[in-house]
C-alpha cells in the first residue's frame, strides 16, 4: 500500500516558539515516526517575503528554522527536511494555480484581512497570493495531510478548492487535503490576548530561551488579584493552560481550586512554571547547541532534502503543465 503524503512548513520569521511546537511540530514528529506516512517539512522562506522582512537576515532566519526543527526531533532519515526556495517548482505551480483563483476570494480571507491591518502600507500581490503558494507547497507533493495549527484552516480550505477546481478543469488528481490537529492546536499568547505569535512582541517563548528569558516572558503575562469565583479569560486562563501543558492537568486543577479558595500567588506559580518549561525544553536546547557547532551537517541535510523534494515536485509540475495544455511530452 502506498504511503500517505504529508507536507507542512513554518515561515522563516524567527525562532520556533511554543505555539509552533505544540500546534504543529509535535504533529510533524508523530507523523514522521509513523510508517504509514511519507513526510516533507520545510522552512517556507518564499512566504516570508509576503510581508516586510530584512533581506540581510532572511538566510540566517531560514536556517534557524531548520536547526530548530532538527533540535525538536525532525529526523532527516525519516522525513524530507529542507528549504522552500530551493524547490522553485513551488513558485511555478503557484502561478499556474493562481489562474483558477479569483482575486475577490483571496481578498475576503480572514488571514489576508489580518495582514492588511498589520501592514497597511505593504499590501502586495505576493501577500494576496499567499494561500495560492501554500496550496502549491502542499499539492506539489499531492499531500493529503497537513499537520498545522488551527490558524491555518482557512488556507487548507483554499488548497482544497484549488485542488477541486484543477481536477474539474484539467483532470489532475490532486487530493482533498485535510489538516491534522495536535491536542494543542491553539497555544495562547502571553499578552493575554489572541494566539502566541512571532509577530506580536512579548507574546511568545522560544524553544531555545534560557531560564532568565522564560521568567522575563512569564513576568509580563497579565494577572489579577488571584482570587474569585471563576477563572477569568486572558492572562490567568492562559497561564493555567501552560501549567496544564508543562505540569499536567492535576496541577492546573489544584490552582483552579486555590483560585476559588485561599487564592493563587502568581509569583510562585510563574517561578514554578518557568522551571517546568525550562526543564521540558532542555533536550531541545542541548541538541540545538550541538547543531550550531555542526553547520556542515545542517547544510548537507538541507541540500539532500531539496534534491529529494525537487524530484517529486518536478514530476507534479510537469504532469500539471501537460494536463493544462502546455507544449511538452506526456
Ligand atoms: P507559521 O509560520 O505562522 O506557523 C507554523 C506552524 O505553527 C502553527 N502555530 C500555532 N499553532 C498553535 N498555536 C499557536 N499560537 C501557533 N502559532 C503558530 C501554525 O498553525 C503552523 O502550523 N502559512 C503557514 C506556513 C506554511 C504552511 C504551508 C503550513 C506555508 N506553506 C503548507 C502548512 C502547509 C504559516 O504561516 O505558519
Amino acid at each position: 500500500m502506498s504511503k500517505i503524503r504529508v507536507f507542512s512548513g513554518t515561515r522563516a520569521t524567527g525562532r520556533l516558539h511554543l505555539g509552533n511546537y505544540f500546534g504543529a511540530v509535535k504533529g510533524y514528529i508523530d507523523l514522521q515516526n509513523d510508517s504509514n506516512y511519507d513526510c516533507v517539512y520545510m522552512a517556507v522562506d518564499v512566504h516570508t517575503i509576503t510581508t516586510p522582512y530584512d533581506q540581510h537576515n532572511l538566510a540566517t532566519a531560514t536556517k534557524a528554522i531548520i536547526m530548530d526543527y532538527l533540535a525538536a526531533g525532525l529526523d532527516p532519515e525519516k522525513a524530507i527536511v529542507t528549504i522552500q526556495s530551493l524547490v522553485p517548482e513551488h513558485v511555478e505551480l503557484a502561478f499556474l494555480f493562481s489562474s483558477v483563483v479569483s482575486v475577490a476570494k483571496m481578498q475576503h480571507l480572514p488571514t489576508f484581512k489580518d495582514k492588511v491591518k498589520q501592514h497597511p502600507d505593504n499590501v502586495t500581490l505576493a501577500l494576496l497570493n499567499y494561500p495560492t503558494l501554500m496550496a502549491a507547497d502542499i499539492l506539489a507533493y499531492k499531500a493529503s495531510v497537513v499537520p498545522a495549527g488551527l490558524d491555518q484552516e482557512p488556507h487548507i480550505e483554499v488548497t482544497r478548492e484549488i485542488a477541486r477546481r484543477m481536477n474539474d478543469l484539467y483532470g489532475t488528481d490532486f487530493p482533498e487535503t485535510k489538516r491534522i490537529a495536535t491536542p494543542t492546536q491553539y497555544v495562547p499568547s502571553l499578552t493575554g490576548e489572541g494566539k502566541m505569535s512571532k509577530s506580536v512582541e512579548g507574546s511568545s517563548i522560544s524553544l531555545t530561551d534560557d531560564l532568565a528569558m522564560i521568567k522575563k516572558r512569564l513576568a509580563s503575562c497579565p494577572t489579577d488579584s488571584g482570587n474569585g469565583q471563576e477563572i477569568p479569560k486572558g492572562g490567568v486562563s492562559n497561564l493555567l493552560t501552560f501549567v496544564e501543558i508543562f505540569e499536567g492537568i492535576e496541577r492546573k486543577k489544584a490552582y483552579e481550586n486555590d483560585y476559588k479558595n485561599q487564592g493563587i500567588r502568581y509569583g510562585d506559580l510563574k517561578a514554578e512554571l518557568a522551571e517546568a518549561i525550562f526543564n521540558y525544553l532542555s533536550p531541545i536546547r542541548e541538541k540545538r547547541l550541538e547543531l550550531e557547532n555542526n553547520q556542515d551537517y545542517v547544510d548537507k541535510i538541507i541540500k539532500e532534502g531539496a534534491e529529494k523534494a525537487r524530484t517529486i515536485a518536478a514530476a507534479t509540475l510537469a504532469e500539471t503543465k501537460i494536463k493544462m495544455g502546455f507544449y511538452g511530452k506526456n
